[in-house]
């Protein structure tokens, strides 16, 4: 942990792309609506729209053609577009949950510190529904609580403020470029997961839950100083 860091209480994780993969849903839907509109649409336009919510993911959808959409059409296609995600979230299950991520949360639970999720996503409630790990969390902010999305902290602080943890004692969890920002300007340590080369900003990168190892954040800095990153750990920057 960094230096200004205080002795762990908590652990903040996002969502999409961290505890399950619902990016290839967001895809699909996303795609079918560009399509529809005469928009081009790949994989690696959906890799941009990561962490970003949904109003902000259609503007760059539609900021790619010439037409200009008034707000209540906007409103309009981002409906059409949730209510094909929800179709294809119904077909969620526990086996839709990341590789390490339920014994995460598991490790989070039995060093006895709180437990808190930040997504962006207005479907983070049914999904963990689906994903039968609701009562695993001491708080659930998502969209519908907040007023500013990613990068901005606020998603991140209001989880901290409702566990009742000061920021410097919360390690976030993210695999969004936009999500480490969010975590660092709340004064958090961010562990990436993910790419090193793209979670640049975070304080330490894992390509995925099945490396996260709670001990490493639970000492003091001191004592981390003198160890070497766990297996498949980078350190980012
Ligand atoms: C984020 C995803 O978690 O939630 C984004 O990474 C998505 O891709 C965003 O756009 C909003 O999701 P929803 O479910 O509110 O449309
Ligand atoms: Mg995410």
């Amino acid at each position: 942990m960094r230096s200004d860091m205080q002795r762990l209480q908590a652990v903040i994780f996002d969502l999409d792309g961290v505890i399950t993969d619902t990016a290839h849903f967001h895809f699909l839907a996303w795609r079918e609506l560009a399509h529809s509109l005469g928009l081009p649409f790949d994989e690696a336009f959906n890799e941009r729209l990561k962490g970003i919510d949904r109003m902000g993911s259609l503007a760059l959808i539609l900021a790619q053609g010439h037409k200009r959409y008034s707000e209540p059409e906007q409103q309009l296609l981002a409906a059409q577009k949730n209510l094909h995600y929800q179709r294809l979230i119904e077909t969620m299950t526990a086996d839709h949950l990341l590789p390490g991520a339920l014994e995460a949360l598991v490790a989070v639970r039995a060093a006895g510190l709180k437990i808190g999720l930040a997504s962006v996503s207005k479907n983070a409630a049914p999904v963990l529904d689906r994903l039968g790990i609701a009562d695993r969390f001491d708080v659930v902010v998502d969209a519908a609580r907040i007023q500013r999305s990613k990068p901005d902290p606020e998603i991140f602080l209001s989880a901290a403020q409702q566990l009742g943890v000061a920021p410097a004692a919360c390690l976030g969890v993210e695999d969004a470029v936009a999500g480490v920002q969010a975590i660092q300007a709340a004064g958090m340590f961010a562990l990436g997961v993910g790419d090193p080369a793209v979670l640049v900003q975070a304080d330490e990168v894992i390509p995925g839950l099945q490396a996260f190892r709670l001990e490493r954040y639970l000492g003091p800095p001191t004592a981390l100083a003198c160890c070497a990153p766990p297996e498949g750990a980078a350190p980012s920057a």
